[in-house]
């Protein structure tokens, strides 16, 4: 048996995250998901976090060792947002909120967990892109951007934290049954199964088991990668 981690997962209050911070809960592990308002899931602590802002994530943190009991050892980046608009008539605040909360939202996490993971020489960190970051997808110019840049900042996490016990990977889901997709017209979500290779969306939990098995020891040599989690749809990337 493995001592139980401390595991922080951002927007883990619904969707994607949610379902990361139970399957983490469930192992055994200690688990704090931040939630911007309202009251954390049942079974769940949870911490209020802006990731658009320093201060807040800096609190969330603190707030989040307290109820943990120790720094973060596992993160989770998984906030985010669309904002989808096509490239000519998308205005500034959608490309920069979008780089704001996905990317920078993510820098910032990374940079507060990253001292106490490089004093304890250890430390997982995910971050939650998406088949678009590789891909591209028309009408998300803003959102395509903010997760290839997830993959260069995992990549150069791995570089200077990799000596130190630290792995940075992201996660890449394809189609996932979230309220990020239940936003979609109806139409489109049957184009879009069609191009799915597994000819389906993908369940949360799904997703999950992969964010899980990458905070294991058994994951330990696995640094820098994309996994997809896409039914196949992002191959060749
Ligand atoms: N669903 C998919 O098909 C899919 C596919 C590929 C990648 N992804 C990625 O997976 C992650 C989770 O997606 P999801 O489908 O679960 O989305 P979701 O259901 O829309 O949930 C998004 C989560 O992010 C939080 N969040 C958004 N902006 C934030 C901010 N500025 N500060 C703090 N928290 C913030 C939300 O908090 P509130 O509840 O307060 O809004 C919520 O907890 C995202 O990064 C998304 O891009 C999703």
């Amino acid at each position: 048996m493995t001592e139980p981690r401390r595991v922080l997962v951002t927007g883990g209050n619904r969707g994607i995250g949610l379902a990361i911070a139970t399957a983490f809960r469930d192992a055994g592990d200690k688990v704090v998901i931040t939630h911007r308002s309202g009251t954390p899931p049942e079974g769940l602590d949870g911490v209020i976090c802006e990731v658009t802002d320093t201060a807040s994530v800096d609190a969330a943190f603190t707030a989040a060792e307290k109820l943990l009991g120790g720094p973060v050892e596992v993160l989770v980046a998984n906030a985010g947002v669309t904002r989808d608009g096509l490239l000519m008539r998308m205005p500034d605040d959608d490309f920069e909120g979008v780089i704001d909360t996905n990317l920078t939202g993510a820098f910032r996490c990374v940079r507060r967990a990253s001292k106490a993971m490089i004093k304890a020489r250890h430390g997982r960190i995910i971050l939650i892109s998406s088949v678009v970051g590789l891909a591209g997808g028309a009408g998300q110019v803003n959102y395509a951007a903010s997760k290839a840049g997830l993959v260069g900042l995992a990549r150069s996490v791995t570089r200077e934290l990799g000596g130190r016990g630290i792995t940075a990977n992201v996660v890449a889901p394809g189609f996932i049954v979230t309220d990020m997709t239940e936003e979609l017209p109806d139409a489109r979500k049957v184009e879009i199964v069609k191009s799915i290779p597994a000819g389906r969306m993908a369940q949360p939990g799904e997703v999950a088991d992969v964010v899980r098995f990458l905070a294991t020891d058994a994951a330990g040599y696995i640094s820098g990668a994309v996994i997809p989690v896409d039914g196949g749809l992002g191959m060749g990337h």
